[in-house]
């Protein structure tokens, strides 16, 4: 039932700040991670593990990609992350101690179950899921599954179980951190943010109306760019994932120190340029990389916060964001990103919950 809503997907976009706080809900304190989050099963899987191996594909591969970020800043150990129908098919290598994960909503993806299976014989030490259907193939066949517990997600484009997974993501981090010289204070200030993160969500989810009008700049060209740096990347990703998939926009990623080996020869007036701007230890360098941009005739549209100092000017136009830790952003900053393909999508005129061409669990390979 869509309810008010017009599409499933701005259902679930709404939904957001319930998930979290769904996804939250017996598994922390006011201030802590609890023992129990995973199972009694999870201690003595993540007590062994010195290493981790994340698998998924199309938005889920996003959320293990900003895990990645998280894992090896925080717990301090190795992670890699692979697309499942690359990883199924190439000779790979196990680190010792490893932990195998794979990401998915369904718990039905072809890709990233055979990649589960292929991972069985090649010695690591467990596998865990992180997924949002229970009794899914995933769940029955990895050694511990953690619910993202999203409900269910009927638009084709991804958005509530993006966050969740995120959300779950983080905890799982927490937990690794902890056995890895984490102190308490950081995982304090960590729960601290994830109890608050619902409201920023729905303050973000508040400048629809703004974002509704930015999405008017979109719906007649043919090409876009997304610029982020660090873990705000792989939301650059994942915003223009959602473009190219409900509004038929061809829409590409790049980490923002990419521009320069390739990517600036493409920009002129034609060509929207998205980027994800959020006060943290990298500003300074992105904001270099977007005077790049201007300088050739890109027209960008900057989510920013106050911190960040980014000013409406020509050729830019700012939408401001609510300030959260740098931790957070990621979560926070792609609910603007989904808004933005959603609006393009409505104005375009396309089946926004049934994109052509595309299932909503993809079980064939
Ligand atoms: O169910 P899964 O998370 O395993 O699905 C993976 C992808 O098929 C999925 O995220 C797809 O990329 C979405 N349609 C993106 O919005």
């Amino acid at each position: 039932d869509k309810g008010e809503f017009r599409h499933y997907m701005m259902k679930e976009i709404y939904e957001q700040p319930d998930v979290i706080r769904q996804c939250l809900e017996g598994r922390v304190s006011e201030t802590r991670l609890l023992e129990q989050a995973f199972g009694v099963k999870a201690k003595e899987v993540l007590d062994q593990t010195q290493a981790i191996q994340i698998i998924a594909c199309g938005t889920s591969y996003h959320a293990g990609m900003v895990a990645k970020y998280w894992i090896e800043s925080l717990a301090g150990i190795p992670c890699q992350v692979e697309v499942a129908s690359e990883y199924r098919y190439r000779k790979t290598v196990a680190l010792p101690n490893s932990l195998f994960i794979t990401i998915s909503q369904s718990g039905e993806t072809a890709d990233t179950l055979a990649a589960l299976r292929k991972a069985k014989d090649l010695g690591f030490t467990a596998s865990l899921t992180v997924c949002n259907v229970p009794g899914s193939s995933l769940v029955r066949e990895s050694d511990l599954a953690i619910m993202t517990n999203a409900g269910p997600e009927i638009g084709v484009a991804s958005t509530k179980a993006f966050t969740s997974q995120l959300t779950a993501l983080m905890l799982l981090t927490i937990a690794l951190g902890r056995r890895h010289g984490m102190v308490d204070q950081v995982e304090e200030e960590i729960i601290k943010d994830l109890v608050k993160l619902p409201e920023l969500v729905e303050k973000a989810i508040a400048l629809d109306d703004k974002i509704e009008k930015m999405s008017q700049a979109f719906a007649e060209k043919h090409n876009s760019l997304f610029l982020g740096r660090g873990a705000m990347f792989p939301i650059a990703l994942e915003g223009s994932l959602k473009l190219k998939e409900i509004s038929y926009i061809h829409a590409e990623a790049y980490p923002a120190g990419e521009l320069k080996h390739g990517p600036l020869a493409l920009v002129d007036k034609d060509m929207p340029i998205v980027t994800v701007a959020p006060h943290n230890d990298l500003l300074d360098k992105l904001k270099s990389n977007l005077e790049e941009v201007r300088a050739r005739g890109g027209e960008l549209f900057v989510f920013a916060d106050e911190k960040s100092k980014v000013k409406d000017a020509d050729g830019l136009t700012v939408l401001n964001m609510p300030s959260c830790s740098d931790l957070m952003e990621p979560i926070l900053y792609i609910i603007p990103l989904q808004l933005l393909s959603y609006h393009v999508a409505v104005l375009k005129g396309t089946d926004v919950d049934q994109p052509r061409n595309l299932a909503k669990s993809v079980t064939v390979e």
